[in-house]
């Protein structure tokens, strides 16, 4: 048994990162231990979560498990959880009463819960103790593991934790069943160096460590060898890439590279300001093929609420870089990320917020009410305001960042843009995707469309989404 340690969490070593191929293998005597059972993931979180289950799908299938969306089918349940804000825990433990239930009438379902949770020490010791039930407990560092950690468990006919708080390593070769065909999740970087006040994830996912260039840009060439259109480059801040490296070799250095591999569209998420610098902005004006599309999180608009979020740039510092990258790729669309009701968030410090909105008009915005996170620095810190307020904030600041969703969108209206037809629709319309700046499109098309970049007439726009019809025939 291993279980996190906050502590250990917290740390941070001069130590290098180790690169680690081959590491990967299931044992013998799991290869077929899934044959004629199915399992059953459900996925909380970011990006990165996304693409750790599609990790965790192609280890359980080479352990012979098939997947199904039935949860009363499966024979193992795997919940990969996400630890940002408080009711992502709340999710989490409301769910495992679901499957609870079921084990209850089927005591031979394995339960696995991984993720950020997993690397939270007091949920770790929450589920030893009060949920002794669960099966297995892996954390975001050694997924890779998950076959001898399933085998112990089945062989012992115990709880097994495996849950490591290290700075972390940089592991190749975890086999991977993509969700799509057309477009990919590529990490480029793991874990974050940034702790900002309010922030789990440091904790969570360990030292900030990058991938090297040469395996990103074979992946991303295997990648359109199987016909993939898509790339969207994964970092909780991937703006320092290669900083951890010191090969001098920086995202605008990566991002140039990957372009040329020709791949037709590249995205990159989640972009710290901090480090926005201008050989990216340059590169990315510069290739057609890197979408112009960039999510900034801004977080606060006040200068001294930034100070206490250890964010490192000011109002204006914001606002001069959102205007550069304006300029120099006018058809840029540019999302944030907000948190509203920070400790000690004044009246005067939230009209500074709802200013720089009105100022940067987003295409789109997530907004937050700030949760304190069990570690952080901004977990301590006195927060007077009452839950009205929060919520009075947030409602405030929706109204206004809906407001300029719906204007951003309308430009929209009757013009023709390029869509990569990813999917069916929930809606009535037959297929969903994309525009290159991240506008949701709906689009009348026949299934031969899908996973084509086609040329589509934007008929009608709202706050979240368009809809148009396919021009294009000659696909
Ligand atoms: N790496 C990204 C953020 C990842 S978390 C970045 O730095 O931009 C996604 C968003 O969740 C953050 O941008 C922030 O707005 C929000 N968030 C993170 N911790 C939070 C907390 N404790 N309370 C409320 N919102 C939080
Ligand atoms: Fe969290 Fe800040 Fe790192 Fe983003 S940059 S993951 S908000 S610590
Ligand atoms: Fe959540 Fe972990 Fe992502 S805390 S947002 S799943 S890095």
């Amino acid at each position: 048994m291993n279980l996190p340690n906050l502590k250990e969490a917290q740390k941070r070593t001069n130590k290098d990162i180790k690169i680690i191929k081959n590491d990967y293998k299931v044992p013998k005597e799991m290869k077929s231990i899934g044959k004629n059972k199915k399992y059953y993931i459900k996925t909380y979180g970011c990006q990165m979560n996304v693409h750790d289950s599609e990790n965790i799908k192609a280890i359980l299938e080479d352990m012979s498990f098939n997947e199904t969306s039935e949860i009363e089918n499966a024979d193992l349940i795997i919940l990969n959880t996400c630890a940002i804000r408080e009711n992502a825990h709340n999710k989490m433990f409301g769910f495992l009463g679901r499957v609870k239930h079921l084990k209850d009438s089927n005591p031979n379902i394995i339960c696995g819960i991984c993720g950020c949770m997993a690397q939270e020490e007091s949920v770790v010791n929450d589920i030893k103790n009060k949920y002794k039930w669960v099966d297995i407990v892996f954390g975001t560092h050694n997924l890779h593991k998950l076959p001898e950690i399933l085998k112990d468990s089945i062989k012992d006919k115990k709880q097994e934790i495996e849950v490591y708080s290290i700075e972390g390593d940089v592991y190749e070769n975890i086999p991977v069943k993509r969700d799509s065909k057309y477009k990919a999740w590529v990490n480029i970087m793991y874990g974050c160096d940034k702790f900002c006040t309010y922030c789990i994830v440091p904790y969570t996912r360990g030292k900030q460590r990058s991938r090297l260039k040469e395996d990103i840009i074979n992946e991303v060439k295997e990648l359109i060898n199987n016909g993939y259109k898509e790339v969207t480059l994964l970092g909780q801040n991937v703006n320092a890439y290669g900083k951890d490296l010191h090969l001098n070799y920086t995202m605008g250095d990566l991002l140039e590279e990957v372009a040329k591999t020709g791949i037709e569209r590249i995205r990159f998420v989640t972009s710290h300001p901090w480090d926005f610098d201008d050989n990216m902005i340059d590169t990315i004006a510069k290739y057609p093929n890197i979408m112009p599309y960039i999510h900034l999180p801004l977080q606060s608009g006040s200068d001294r609420i930034l100070k206490l979020m250890g964010r490192r740039y000011t109002k204006k510092e914001y606002l001069e870089l959102f205007n550069k990258i304006k300029n120099r790729i006018p058809n840029s669309s540019i999302t944030t990320d907000i948190i509203v009701a920070f400790p000690g968030e004044t009246l005067k410090d939230f009209e500074d917020t709802l200013d720089v909105v009105k100022a940067c008009k987003f295409d789109s915005a997530f907004t937050f009410i700030f949760s304190p996170r069990e570690g952080t620095p901004a977990a301590r810190m006195k927060n007077d305001l009452s839950l009205e307020e929060k919520n009075s904030r947030l409602y405030k600041l929706n109204e206004l960042v809906n407001k300029y969703a719906l204007e951003a969108n309308e430009k929209y209206l009757n013009k023709v843009v390029k869509v990569l037809l990813e999917d069916y629709s929930e809606k009535d319309k037959k297929l969903m995707g994309y525009t290159d700046t991240m506008k949701l499109v709906n689009v009348s098309a026949d299934e031969k469309y899908l996973g084509k970049i086609v040329n589509v007439k934007i008929t009608d726009v709202k706050t979240w989404s368009l809809d148009g019809e396919l021009i294009d025939e000659k696909v």
